[in-house]
């Protein structure tokens, strides 16, 4: 049990690639800059804006409604806390990763081992692409879901077998369960899904999960859990003594309004993380001291969280009734944004939108829908009186 993240490949301890005994690090740090050129044509996460504007152009009157920010952050407690850890930069931040590990473990009933910091979940994704990728292994996922690790993955020489949603858009769990075969090394489940916005029933969940054999990775994407139906409580970090191959990642960029210091996490059992650890070119923690200071405060804030979920579904709701009223099919969402279909409105219409200032988005190979993510109310207004104009 002891050793599930090294016998994924089966291989001995000291062979295995995120160990690196046997592997020298230069060998290693080569293939992650090979792995990096790679993103770096294919393009970032980010690549999925369909509007081509560079975010910081936001301070420019635009309506940023492509990238699920919050609005809300960072709040004020988390900005009091990181103007008053800005002024310790001159230290390293170990203190504070350790003090945020605890707290997090804590709050998961797990141990600081169990707990690994990262400049956003996409650190997290990365890693376990590039560990799959590495060993030429297969990367089994529901589709369309987040791309991160899949793309990571396949630039690292990893296989991908796609498995579609069910008719409602959400993870079709019996199809990603008979999609496990001998060749599977890593199950990716995004859980509410991006970019379809559903979530799968919890016990579902759990029961798929046990399911998993042994011997295969599982990681499980809770970027946007705090949104969903049961919210952190459907969380499914309760599974990770009982799961050695489960790895949960999460983020503070989007419930909690940070995306922009860049911090998630990912917890899993001891043997994982120290795996995780070893072949993370930031030692473990790239997150600086403003991140980790404005991660705790915002931890200890539970009034600013509710705010942001209850805001949301305000949000959310001025764009379903204005939906309602047109006709337009979309998916009930358990996240801060919504998936509609764009057959309703002009083709254009995220380019016209775009003149306009106003960002929504639109995935590759979403060639029926759009993406709204849920900004302020009156901002959700704004888009639904412009959106109209574009109704065929
Ligand atoms: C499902 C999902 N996972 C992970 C991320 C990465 O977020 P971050 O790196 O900011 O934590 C995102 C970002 O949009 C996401 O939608």
């Amino acid at each position: 049990m002891a050793t599930v993240f090294l016998c994924y490949f089966n291989f001995p301890f000291n062979q295995h690639p995120i160990i690196m005994s046997n592997f020298s690090r230069r060998q290693w740090i080569q293939k992650s800059l090979l792995a990096s050129t790679a993103l770096l044509v294919a393009g970032p996460a980010g690549a999925y804006n369909a509007s081509g504007i560079d975010p910081s152009s936001e301070q420019n009157g635009l309506l940023k409604l492509n990238w699920n920010e919050n609005p809300y952050g960072p709040s004020d407690k988390a900005l009091k806390a990181i103007t008053q850890a800005i002024k310790e930069s001159n230290r390293y931040p170990d203190a504070v990763v350790n003090e945020l590990k605890s707290k997090l473990a804590q709050r998961f009933g797990l141990k600081s081992s169990q707990v690994m910091l990262t400049a956003g979940s996409t650190e997290v994704l990365s890693l376990l692409g590039q560990h799959v990728g590495l060993k030429k292994g297969e990367i089994l996922t529901p589709w369309p879901s987040f791309p991160t690790l899949i793309r990571f993955g396949q630039a690292c020489g990893a296989s991908i077998k796609k498995v579609s949603l069910d008719k409602n858009d959400r993870l079709d769990l019996n199809k990603l369960k008979d999609g496990i075969s001998s060749s599977t090394s890593l199950v990716f489940v995004c859980n509410p899904n991006n970019p379809t916005s559903t979530e799968v029933d919890n016990d579902d969940l759990k029961s798929f999960l046990r399911a998993v054999p042994e011997n295969v990775l599982i990681c499980v994407d809770e970027a946007y859990i705090e949104f969903s139906k049961k919210g952190e409580k459907g969380s499914m970090a309760s599974l990770i003594k009982e799961l050695p191959n489960l790895v949960i990642c999460r983020t503070f960029s989007k419930a909690y309004g940070l995306a922009g210091l860049r911090i998630g996490y990912a917890l899993s059992s001891k043997m994982n993380i120290d795996a995780l650890r070893s072949r993370h070119l930031g030692w473990e923690i790239s997150a600086g001291i403003a991140p980790l200071a404005g991660a705790m405060a915002t931890l200890d804030d539970p009034e600013f969280l509710k705010m942001c979920v209850r805001k949301n579904e305000e949000g959310r709701s001025i764009v379903y009734k204005a939906f309602d009223d047109w006709g337009i099919e979309y998916r009930p969402s358990s996240t801060n944004f919504i998936y509609a279909r764009s057959d309703a409105f002009r083709k254009n219409i995220i380019s016209s939108l775009q003149q306009k200032n106003i960002l929504i988005t639109k995935w590759p190979d979403m060639t029926h829908h759009i993406r709204i993510s849920i900004g302020k109310p009156n901002e959700m207004k704004q888009f639904v009186q412009a959106a109209k104009a574009y109704l065929v």
